[in-house]
C-alpha cells in the first residue's frame, strides 16, 4: 500500500498519520499524501477489477496498510446514461448522473464516513462524532451503528425532519444546536479538544476527505478506464469538489487513464454562495455568508476549502455557478422527468447548474459530462411539494374521463 504521511497543503511539513488536522507551524490543514513509486498499472487495475463491489476496491489509493472492511458496503453507485437529459440540455449525447442515492444512507456521505471510521478504529477510538448539515448525521449514526461503536452527532435544529428521523434511529445521540452549520462546526472543534473522540470531519478530516477520490475513481472505471471531459459537482466545504480533482490527477499522473484533467464545475445555492461569489469578484478567499436556502445539506457559510475550490475551478478552465431555490426545484424536477433519478436539493443544485452551463453554449454535444447527483430525494420532501398537479376523482370512468386528460399518442 502506497500510504506515506500526512503534509501540510500550505508549507508541505510532514506528520505521522494520527488524528491530526492543522499544521502546527502555518495553521494549513493537512492532507494525506502517497508514494506510488514502484506501482505497477496492470496489477493496480486487476486488483480493483477483482476487488469488493464497494470503495474498498480502491484501497491501493486510500491511507490504509491494509485494505479495511466495513459492515456496510459503501460505493459503487451507478453511473446513468442519460440521453433524455442531455437532448433537453440543447443535444447533448454523453451527459452521465452518478447516483449516490444507492449508498447505505443515501448519500455519498457514507464514502467519507467509512473512510474516517475505519481510520479512527486503526488509531483504537470508540467514539465516533461530527458536526452535519444532515447527511454526515445520516452515515456516522449508521456506520457506528453498524460497527458497534458510540456516536455523537451535532446538527442545526432547524434541518429537515427526514434527515433528523433518519439519524436518530440509527440509536446515536442526536445533539441539535440552536444555531447554523457554522456554529455547530465551530461548537464541535472546542469539543474535539475536551474529548477523545474521531470528530469524522474535523481531527479526521484528512482522512474523511480521501473518501470522496472514490467517486472520481469509480466513475473513470466504469467510463471504461477512460476521463469525463468534464464534471459538476457541488460544493459546501469545498472538500469533495477538491478531492474529486485529486482522484482525477493522480490517476492520470500514474497513466492508469490517459488524458487531461475534466473541466471542473462547482454548484452552489444563491442562499449561501461563498465560493461562487469569490469566483464571481475573481477574488482568492471566500467571505462568509449567512446562509439562507432549501439546499440545506449545502449550507456552510464559511467553507474550510473554499480557496482551493476556487484554484481547481480557474486551473481546469470552469465555474462556479449559484443557483436561485426556484431553480433548484426545477432541477430535480428536470432530473427526475428526464431520467426518474429523484434527488435531493443539492443534487438539483448540480442540474440547475448544469442547466446554465449548457444554455451559454460552453459544452460540445460529443463531451462526456459525469454530473455528481449527490443525495436522495426522499430526504427533502418539501422541494418536491406544490411541483405538479394530483387529481381527486369519483371512482368512476366517467369521473377519469372528465378530469384525467389523456397522454397525446402518435
Ligand atoms: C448531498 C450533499 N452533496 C454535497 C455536499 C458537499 O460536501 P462538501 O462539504 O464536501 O463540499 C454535501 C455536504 O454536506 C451533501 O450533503
Ligand atoms: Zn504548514
Amino acid at each position: 500500500m502506497a500510504v506515506d504521511a500526512l503534509k501540510c497543503k500550505e508549507c508541505g511539513k510532514k506528520y505521522p498519520l494520527e488524528a491530526l488536522f492543522v499544521c502546527s507551524e502555518c495553521f494549513g490543514p493537512l492532507e494525506v499524501v502517497y508514494d506510488y513509486s514502484g506501482l505497477d498499472v496492470e496489477e493496480a487495475k486487476r486488483t480493483i477489477q477483482s476487488g469488493p463491489q464497494s470503495i474498498w476496491r480502491y484501497s491501493e489509493f486510500l491511507p490504509f496498510t491494509e485494505r479495511p472492511k466495513s459492515r456496510l458496503a459503501t460505493g459503487l453507485s451507478p453511473l446513468i446514461h442519460a440521453p433524455r437529459l442531455g437532448e433537453y440540455l440543447g443535444g447533448l449525447k454523453n451527459v452521465y448522473v452518478k447516483n449516490e442515492a444507492s449508498n447505505p444512507t443515501h448519500s455519498f456521505k457514507d464514502r467519507v464516513v467509512s473512510v474516517a471510521m475505519a481510520k479512527a478504529q486503526e488509531l483504537g477510538y470508540e467514539v465516533i462524532a461530527c458536526a452535519s448539515t444532515g447527511n454526515l448525521a445520516n452515515a456516522v449514526a449508521a456506520h457506528a451503528a453498524a460497527a458497534g461503536l458510540d456516536s455523537y452527532v451535532f446538527i442545526p435544529t432547524d434541518l429537515e425532519e427526514q434527515k433528523i428521523l433518519a439519524t436518530g434511529v440509527y440509536g446515536t445521540e442526536l445533539v441539535g444546536v440552536k444555531g447554523n452549520y457554522d456554529d455547530v462546526n465551530r461548537l464541535c472543534t472546542e469539543l474535539s479538544a475536551e474529548y477523545d473522540w474521531a470528530f469524522v470531519n474535523i481531527n479526521m478530516r484528512p482522512y474523511y476527505s480521501e473518501g470522496s477520490k472514490t467517486l472520481a475513481y469509480e466513475a473513470m472505471e466504469q467510463l471504461g478506464w477512460k476521463l469525463p471531459d468534464r464534471i459538476v459537482s457541488p460544493i459546501a466545504s469545498g472538500s469533495l469538489f477538491t478531492k474529486l480533482y485529486k482522484g482525477f490527477n493522480e490517476w492520470i499522473d500514474l497513466a492508469i487513464v490517459e488524458g487531461k484533467t475534466p473541466v471542473f464545475h462547482g454548484a452552489q445555492a444563491t442562499g449561501c454562495n461563498p465560493v461562487a461569489n469569490a469566483f464571481d469578484e475573481g477574488v482568492d478567499f471566500c467571505k462568509p455568508v449567512k446562509p439562507d436556502t432549501i439546499a440545506k445539506s449545502l449550507a456552510i457559510g464559511n467553507p474550510a476549502d473554499g480557496p482551493y475550490a476556487l484554484d481547481v475551478a480557474r486551473g481546469t478552465g470552469g465555474t462556479i455557478e449559484q443557483v436561485t431555490d426556484d431553480e433548484i426545484r426545477y432541477g430535480i424536477k428536470l432530473l427526475a422527468h428526464t431520467t426518474g433519478v429523484f434527488t435531493e436539493t443539492a443534487g438539483g443544485v448540480t442540474v440547475a447548474s448544469l442547466k446554465k452551463i449548457a444554455e451559454r453554449g460552453e459544452i460540445d454535444p460529443d463531451e462526456t459530462v459525469v454530473v455528481y447527483v449527490t443525495g436522495e430525494g426522499l430526504k427533502t420532501l418539501d422541494a418536491a411539494r406544490g411541483t405538479f398537479e394530483k387529481y381527486e376523482i369519483e371512482p368512476t370512468v366517467d369521473a377519469f374521463n372528465e378530469f384525467v386528460p389523456t397522454p397525446v399518442t402518435a
